[in-house]
């Protein structure tokens, strides 16, 4: 894993943006795993800019989003089709068709298989964008989900439910399932970046890095995966033991030349 502390949130926009930029510029057709949620917003606000005062192109790639709620219509104000569409997708040269976002609203079961065997279809995700819940889920794979998991229906534990709460008007409103890629499913992503930020993420962030590789934080199971980095701020990083070590290999990193 590579470990990356950045000062701010603001930081971890743009350099996270960098990274996907250079994937999709070293590889036009590149199929890109994406995350919703508060935490990839800045760095999908740096992709737009990108496209638009420099031409980032878009028109070949190809995404697939984690999750979506189970019962939500895809107009939905907090759906994720919703949220997808709002946040990057109507403001680059994506091409509809390249968009693939779980149907919540389809038996579950074909869904599930319909969206890995497209995955494999589609070549594989070469890069995958993560978030972090305060439970230390990927995606929705909540405690006990197993490590080798594929995408399915999953339960939102009640603190997912109460974390999202404040985008629905009530509680209440906020579904209890989802469809989402496993954390076997995840792993299989050729490169993974995880970014979070601020200090709801501490725990789950030093569970996820130096905790025991265990379901109970399925964040945790990026430690087993050859190409990773993770972004965090000075705030999601303050209790890592090993700080100074994760900033000391940065820094001399830069220094090496080829
Ligand atoms: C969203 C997702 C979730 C979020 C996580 C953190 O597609 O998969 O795992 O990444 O719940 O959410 P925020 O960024 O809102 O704190």
């Amino acid at each position: 894993m590579e470990i990356i502390i950045k000062s701010d949130y603001s930081e971890i926009s743009s350099d996270s943006a960098m990274i996907v930029a250079n994937q999709i510029k070293t590889k036009p057709n590149t199929v890109l795993g994406l995350a919703t949620g508060s935490t990839p917003l800045g760095l999908y606000k740096e992709l737009i800019q990108l496209h638009l005062n420099e031409g980032l192109d878009f028109s070949n790639v190809i995404t697939f989003n984690l999750d979506e709620y189970v019962g939500l219509s895809n107009d939905h104000p907090q759906s994720y089709n919703v949220f997808m569409r709002d946040n990057l997708f109507s403001k680059i040269n994506i091409k509809k068709e390249n968009i693939h976002i779980p149907n919540g609203n389809a038996p579950h079961d074909k869904e599930c298989e319909r969206y890995e065997s497209l995955i494999i279809r589609s070549g594989g995700i070469d890069l995958q964008i993560l978030g972090i819940g305060s439970d230390g889920h990927i995606a929705f794979n909540e405690p006990s989900s197993s490590l080798g998991s594929r995408t399915r229906l999953k339960t939102l534990t009640q603190e997912t439910v109460k974390d999202n709460a404040r985008f629905f008007d009530n509680i209440s409103d906020v579904p209890r399932f989802a469809i989402t890629m496993g954390v076997g499913t995840i792993m299989e992503a050729k490169k993974i970046l995880l970014i979070a930020s601020g200090v709801s993420k501490t725990t789950p962030i030093r569970k996820a890095i130096e905790g025991p590789i265990s379901s109970m934080c399925s964040a945790s199971a990026i430690q087993m995966h050859p190409k990773t980095i993770v972004m965090v701020d000075e705030a999601a990083a303050k209790d890592l033991k090993e700080k100074d070590y994760y900033k000391w290999v940065y820094n001399n990193k830069k220094t090496l030349k080829n």
